[in-house]
């Protein structure tokens, strides 16, 4: 197939998106006015239309998170060689469920994963998948460590348990970790929020008192989940540490590195993730700073059985395994059908190489740094603290919400609200955007200082 119109519509859109508003003020009453008014689904309309139509409703009905102002949660701006390989898994649209049916499709995320798992440091023998994003590799993460750590729960259940298991983990981890707790069926309760350092990281002597108080007191704690780049604040725990700890009390640590994983491309960040290599398991999103369309998480896990028994499946209607040196994806993840998740990290990956993400992700982590500077030197305060490039920040008497409406109302970028620990609400930017500038910072900062 050829790709250049796809190519030429992708750079002309993302130009277009970049000259525009970054934030949509729409209601839902217009967008559903115009639904309403435009499909009633009763006689088919034709596909060029329909395709103008729901550009123009992106374009102008949604806030842009491939704007190089767009500087909020992890979502990033996609690269093309990402876009091509959505839309071939679209195309082609293989089974992934099953290696027989879709080898091809399976070796490409195999090997990508492999490469992957080679960056954190993790053993060979290490499986992973492709998950449809952080949540489901996180929920993956639980469900292995009760496999594991209690052997009559995959038949039995949580009711084989002799007593309540539970999970540590600080106020920084995503509250996705408590529903996880909730659908695995251990509930909100099986979680302990552990005590954070003056920079938010996890407290080991607090982590130790509540697992030797828990365990004195008849709990079962199995669960360490360590922050790689916390949402908030882009917070690394104390990595080695942590593992060091789990290993001598026989825990499971799960490093969530939704965001923060793609640091160990570098080898200049990859230092701050020490001790992740350790990890039982770990949670990396290609769909954050790997620059890759939603959804794509991926789940690495150095328990190989763990995971076969977790998600084990007997049934005559799939194709037979076709060889002992192959997985199909079915018994070895949550997901039964799989979409070709990984095609649009490995052709991205395979197009910009390893170098390209390294200056990709660097440059994003030094534009971190100059967007704390800039503010600091315009007078605001950076209450966190990250080699990430997340910056936390307020003013004396700042009103945050105020203060981040009329930031929409002028367009100058996107930030969002953020409580950082105990403290009151604060302004939370990211460089999620490969196409952030130097002048964008230096612009956006100026036009603060006028709102502010
Ligand atoms: C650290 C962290 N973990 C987990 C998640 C949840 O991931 P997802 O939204 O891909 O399910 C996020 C989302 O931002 C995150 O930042």
């Amino acid at each position: 197939m050829d790709f250049d119109e796809l190519l030429r519509g992708f750079s002309e859109v993302s130009a277009a998106i970049a000259k525009g508003p970054v934030v949509s003020t729409v209601t839902a009453a217009e967008i559903r006015g115009h639904l309403d008014s435009q499909y009633d689904f009763r006689q088919p309309l034709g596909l060029d239309a329909i395709v103008a139509d729901v550009e123009q409703m992106l374009r102008t009905w949604q806030v842009q998170v491939t704007h190089p102002r767009y500087m909020g949660l992890y979502n990033p701006s996609v690269t093309p060689a990402s876009v091509v390989g959505d839309t071939l898994a679209a195309i082609y649209n293989p089974q992934l469920a099953a290696w027989r049916t879709s080898p091809a499709a399976n070796e490409i995320e195999r090997h990508t994963l492999a490469w992957l798992a080679a960056k954190f440091g993790l053993p060979t023998e290490t499986i992973a998948t492709f998950t449809s994003g952080g949540t489901e590799a996180n929920l993956s993460a639980v469900v292995v460590a009760l496999t594991r750590s209690f052997p009559a729960y995959v038949e039995q259940g949580l009711r084989s348990v002799p007593g309540s298991p539970s999970i540590y983990l600080t106020r920084q981890a995503h509250y996705g970790l408590h529903r996880v707790a909730r659908v695995a069926g251990l509930g909100c309760a099986a979680i302990r929020i552990v005590e954070t350092d003056s920079h938010l990281k996890m407290d080991l002597a607090d982590l130790a008192r509540k697992v030797a108080e828990d365990r004195r007191n008849g709990f079962l704690p199995f669960m360490i989940v360590g922050n790689a780049g916390s949402t908030a604040a882009g917070v690394i725990d104390p990595l080695a540490d942590l593992a060091r700890f789990c290993k001598e009390e026989n825990l499971w640590f799960h490093v969530d590195a939704a965001w923060g994983g793609a640091a160990v491309m570098t080898p200049r960040l990859k230092t701050h993730l020490h001790g992740i290599e350790a990890a039982d398991s770990i949670t990396c999103d290609a769909h954050k700073w790997f620059s890759v369309p939603m959804g794509a998480g991926m789940f690495f896990c150095r328990h190989p059985n763990a995971v076969r028994e977790a998600f084990r499946a007997d049934v005559t209607f799939m194709p037979a395994k076709s060889a002992e040196t192959v997985a199909d994806p079915y018994t070895t993840s949550l997901q039964w059908s799989r979409r070709f998740i990984g095609l649009k990290l490995f052709l991205s990956l395979a197009h910009h190489g390893e170098s390209g993400y390294v200056e990709m992700i660097e440059r994003q982590a030094s534009l971190g740094e100059l967007l704390r500077d800039l503010l600091q030197r315009a007078g605001w305060r950076v209450v966190n603290t990250t080699p990430l490039p997340v910056v936390c920040f307020t003013r004396e008497g700042l009103d945050t919400s105020k203060f981040l409406a009329e930031l929409y109302r002028h367009q100058i970028a996107w930030m969002s609200e953020v409580r950082v620990g105990d403290g009151a609400p604060v302004v939370r930017a990211c460089i999620t955007s490969f196409r952030t500038r130097e002048s964008d910072l230096e612009w956006v900062v100026s036009q603060m200082g006028q709102l502010a």
